[in-house]
């Protein structure tokens, strides 16, 4: 189990927002003319806030992590910033055109609550945006699959494969199902995110194979910055369809 609180103030320092996930968002919000937008798992509030900045749009953010709230109220004033859960998604029907998550579908126990939460709530034609990493996404993260190779069995064992992620997105009555990758590099000059186990696998592998890729990973910043290649998965889909008879919601 991660202490989402402990990380926070890592989070704030290290996590940025992913061009290409930032990029499709707007472009969404854009097509739609959406107005109404929660991020579900905001953590520090990375997303949720950039798309808030000289927008007139209404934006929600949504985290169990009282620690991880206290740094993205402390970052965007103006934007709404609430505790909770994925599984209990506790807002009017029909409300908003754009609901979305980043990296969090991992840690959701119960995602058909999740996802029949995230259809409620939107208006009909609203979009979901859900992102995550793909099987060949964890086997393929650059630089820390190259250090931390333990990482990747752990991975795989804590990711929903991205079908069914489809299946159920669909069960829950999602329609126009479809996926899109964004790609970005970059390169690492500092070891302080590693070190800080900014990357939640890390605090996941043995404390042996941590300091061995540490080690290495400082021998070869010690020769330069170390090329890295950041890549997400981001599954689309329109709410609308037809509601499932049994919802299990409340309010
Ligand atoms: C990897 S962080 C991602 C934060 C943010 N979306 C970002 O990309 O910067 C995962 C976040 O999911 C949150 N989280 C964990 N379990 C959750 C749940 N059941 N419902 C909603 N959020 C959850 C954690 O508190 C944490 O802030």
């Amino acid at each position: 189990m991660i202490d989402y609180d402990k990380l926070a103030a890592d989070y704030a320092a290290h996590r940025t927002v992913h061009p290409g996930v930032l990029a499709e968002l707007l472009e969404a919000i854009n097509e739609q003319d959406a107005s109404r937008i929660m991020e579900v798992g905001c953590g520090t509030g990375n997303y949720i806030r950039t798309i808030g900045e000289g927008r007139a749009v209404q934006c929600v953010g949504i985290d169990p992590s009282e620690g991880m709230l206290r740094q993205a109220r402390k970052r965007a004033p103006g934007i709404e910033f609430l505790a909770g859960t994925a599984e209990t998604l506790d807002f009017d029907p029909d409300f908003f055109d754009l609901v979305f998550s980043v990296d969090v579908i991992h840690h959701v126990g119960d995602r058909m609550a999740f996802f029949r939460g995230e259809e409620r709530v939107l208006r009909p034609g609203g979009r979901i945006c859900t992102v995550t990493d793909s099987e060949d996404i964890i086997r393929r993260r650059e630089p820390l699959v190259r250090y931390f190779p333990e990482t990747v069995d752990v991975e795989l064992r804590r990711y929903p494969g991205i079908p069914v992620l489809e299946r159920e997105m669909v069960e829950a009555g999602f329609t126009g199902i479809r996926e899109s990758r964004v790609e970005a590099s970059h390169s690492l000059s500092i070891i302080g995110p590693y070190r800080d186990r900014v990357f939640s696998s890390l605090l996941l592998i043995s404390e042996a194979a941590f300091l061995r890729g540490i080690a290495r990973m400082e021998e070869d910043l010690a020769r330069g910055p170390i090329p890295c290649v950041s890549r997400y998965a981001l599954i689309w889909g329109r709410a609308g369809g037809p509601r499932p008879p049994s919802s299990g919601f409340r309010g």
